[in-house]
């Protein structure tokens, strides 16, 4: 039975990641930082399982990541997918991030030669590390690919760059199997709420249930609902005689444009990239990129709204201090060396979000 060591096992790519490493009957060690409240809640369907086990470390903290391995020194795998990973919030913590982000994948690889733990090792590289930059194809077609310079554009980038680098020294320096996968943005129902796709999804899985429960809209006015809007701020509808308001989808940026794909897949391409004879970087993507207002577009299709201009405010509280205006990435190399392609289109990962958010 393989053994794997997962950091930042409760997030969205660690839940999924233990999925598919125990249907592979490996045992999996969860590293969770401590908490005040449950933060298991991605992972309740394997809490009960033989081969998943929880053990508390934070990885800020260089003497929890070396008890964990050394108590697992004979770990196969080990995956760090732990981050103060949203852009937004790097701005704002940005000495917490470069410690969580960049800070916090020394302290596993240092403690791993220090330890002479033989494991290969993952790194949760980002596309973020790209920031401004991107290279041009024959077609004119903007991309970023294994070989695109970094120009970061967030604190956050910053540290992923760091962490990024960091791998590739070990790899050199040590001759450690570390791979770095440089994934675009990864998507699906187990999605942080404050990412733009899942705060997309979340609202219009609400503001459905909310049209359609049944109730008249004011009248006098309008039995359509979306001539009814008066407030700049808010819907409102009656209810048994109670007004009752529902506030507006409130975004920054729409006008970027992401190459979004499906969480689940993208997984599969970290623990492939383990399996290879010899450690290298590869990017994960779909290759196709559609800005906010295109995924607007099609998660408010999906509940028969045709015009979500009244329904959705852009508010300058979402809007970045700088902001990566262009991500698609090239995933040529994940295809041909490791067999892996997404298994997602855009329209099927909107749909399957707002369906998931809709119950
Ligand atoms: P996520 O949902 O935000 O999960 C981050 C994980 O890191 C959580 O388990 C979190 O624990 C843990 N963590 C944060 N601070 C920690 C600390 N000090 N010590 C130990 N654990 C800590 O992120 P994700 O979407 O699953 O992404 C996984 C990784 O891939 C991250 O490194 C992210 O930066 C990177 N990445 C993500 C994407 C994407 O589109 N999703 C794309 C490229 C790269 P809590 O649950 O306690 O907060
Ligand atoms: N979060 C958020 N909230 N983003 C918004 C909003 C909003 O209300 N309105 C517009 N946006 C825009 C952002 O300005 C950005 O251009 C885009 O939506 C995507 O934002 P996020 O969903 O927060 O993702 P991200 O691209 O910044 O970062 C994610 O992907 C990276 C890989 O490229 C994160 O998962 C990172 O951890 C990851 O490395």
């Amino acid at each position: 039975m393989k053994k794997a060591i997962i950091f930042g096992v409760t997030g969205q790519d660690g839940s999924h990641l233990s999925d598919l490493l125990v249907k592979k009957n490996y045992k999996v060690i969860g590293v969770t930082r401590r908490c005040s409240t449950d933060n298991t809640s991605r992972l309740k369907h394997l809490l009960k399982d033989s081969r998943f086990h929880l053990f508390e470390g934070d990885i800020t903290d260089p003497h929890s990541v070396l008890n964990v391995l050394s108590e697992h020194a004979n770990v196969d795998e080990v995956y760090n997918l732990a981050a103060q990973s949203h852009v937004a919030v790097s701005f704002k913590q940005p000495a917490l991030t470069w410690d969580i982000t960049g800070k916090g994948c020394l302290n596993i690889l240092q403690s791993m030669v220090d330890l002479k733990v033989n494991a290969r090792f993952y790194q949760a590289s980002s596309s973020e590390m790209f920031g401004k930059n991107y290279d041009v194809d024959r077609s004119q077609n903007k991309f970023q690919n294994e070989d695109t310079k970094f120009m970061p554009q967030s604190p956050y980038a910053i540290a992923k760059c760091a962490a990024h680098h960091l791998t590739r020294l070990f790899r050199e320096a040590y001759g450690m199997h570390a791979s770095a996968g440089i994934l675009f943005n990864h998507e699906g129902e187990r999605r942080g709420e404050a990412f733009v796709t899942r705060k997309i999804t979340k609202w219009v899985g609400e503001y459905n249930k909310w049209k359609e429960s049944g109730v008249k809209y004011i009248k006098g006015l309008h039995n359509d609902f979306e001539g009814f809007i008066e407030d700049p701020d808010l819907l409102y509808r009656v209810n048994h005689g109670k007004i009752i308001i529902f506030p507006k989808l409130r975004l920054g940026n729409l006008e970027a444009f992401r190459d979004w794909g499906y969480a689940g897949d993208y997984v599969e391409a970290m623990w492939m990239m383990l399996q290879q004879d010899s450690p290298e970087d590869y990017v994960i993507c779909t290759g196709e990129t559609y800005t906010i207002r295109e995924f607007l577009d099609v998660a408010f299709n999906h509940v028969g709204v045709k015009d979500w201009s009244g329904l959705v405010v852009q508010d300058p509280e979402f809007y970045r201090p700088a902001e990566v205006d262009y991500l698609r990435g090239c995933n040529l190399k994940a295809k041909e060396k490791l067999g892996w392609t997404p298994k997602h289109s855009f329209a099927a990962l909107v749909e399957l979000m707002v369906e998931a958010d809709s119950k």
